[in-house]
């Protein structure tokens, strides 16, 4: 087995999806010898026209390179393809980029081990077109691990983020992203549809909603230390204020026809940060609602 080598660190990926195939190019394109598979043998034609080689089994793949990449649908999938195989990891390491939860990042890390291998947990925080350019990855689990491969690790995004020695953290900070991603998404949409509603269109919409998105991103320093110190000064409006302009948004929705339902679940939960006595402070005492159990 070759080791790792200035740039040029031998690397398998398996799993050739529209992410895998982002992988596996982006190492070729900077010199790395990429051995891969996949279960639908096809989609590695490309790659292989570009240099990959194209190993024969899943064993045959991981045997190839002293750092292996997996990047398939979930957790199920990898243990799938890798628990048959037996003790095959041998001192590599084996780096899994695929989404899931901390549960399986810890259960994955603790297979690892027993497979004799060392095992850093990913999370890609990029579509495949950002891939090989600024994506940002972040990698989780043992430091030595992340440090003797970093310059590979590296050929996949300026983003790369080592994140600490705890394998849960990749999977932890990705649902962190998902759940800011999709708040603020389905924030514009609500938006776009009421307007919509009004005859306005969402492209007339969209510089407007860039401009809220950059003031809210402005108050995200102060909102984390309070958060952090668990103190909540309205420093500039309250809870109360927001409360009622909530019920404006629902009240609106409502006239104009469209759903009402993400509204009215945000006042819902406001009610309830008033009735813990958060009526004054300010909006970042919403994340004491968040921290309860649903
Ligand atoms: N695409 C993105 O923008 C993006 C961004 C961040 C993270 N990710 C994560 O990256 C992972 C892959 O995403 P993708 O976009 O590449 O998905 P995709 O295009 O649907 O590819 C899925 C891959 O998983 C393989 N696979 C699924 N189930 C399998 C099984 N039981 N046994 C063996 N192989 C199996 C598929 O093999 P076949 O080709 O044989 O079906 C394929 O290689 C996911 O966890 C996703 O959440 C993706």
């Amino acid at each position: 087995m070759s080791t790792n080598n200035a740039n040029h660190t031998p690397v398998t990926v398996i799993g050739l999806g529209l992410m895998g195939q982002a992988l596996a190019g982006s190492f070729l394109r900077e010199g790395h010898p990429t051995t891969v598979w996949n279960r639908t043998a096809a989609k590695a034609d490309q790659l292989v026209a570009q240099g990959a080689t194209l190993a024969g089994s899943v064993g045959e793949a991981v045997a190839a390179s002293p750092l292996v990449v997996v990047c398939v649908t979930d957790y199920d999938a990898v243990h799938g393809l890798l628990d048959p195989l037996g003790a095959v990891l041998d001192g590599r390491v084996l780096v899994n980029l695929g989404s899931g939860t901390s549960q399986g990042a810890r259960e994955t890390a603790e297979w690892a081990a027993r497979q004799g291998g060392a095992y850093l947990d990913g999370a890609i925080m990029a579509v495949p077109a950002e891939i090989g350019a600024d994506a940002v990855i972040t990698y989780s689990g043992p430091r030595s691990a992340f440090e003797l491969y970093e310059p590979a690790l590296r050929s996949l995004g300026s983003g790369t983020t080592y994140l600490g020695d705890d394998h849960t953290l990749s999977a932890l900070h990705e649902m962190a992203v998902l759940s800011l991603m999709w708040n603020v998404l389905n924030g514009f949409l609500q938006g776009a549809a009421l307007l919509g509603a009004a005859g306005v269109r969402a492209g007339a919409f969209a510089p407007l909603a860039g401009k809220g998105i950059e003031i809210v991103n402005g108050w995200l320093a102060d909102y984390a230390e309070q958060v952090d110190n668990g103190a909540y000064p309205a420093l500039d409006s309250t809870i109360d204020t927001h409360l009622a302009a909530m019920d404006h948004l629902i009240h609106e929705s409502e006239s104009l026809g469209v759903s009402a339902e993400l509204p009215r679940f945000i006042k819902a939960l406001t009610d309830r940060a008033v009735a813990d006595g958060r009526g004054g402070d300010g909006y970042a005492a919403m994340v004491e609602q968040f921290r309860k159990p649903s």
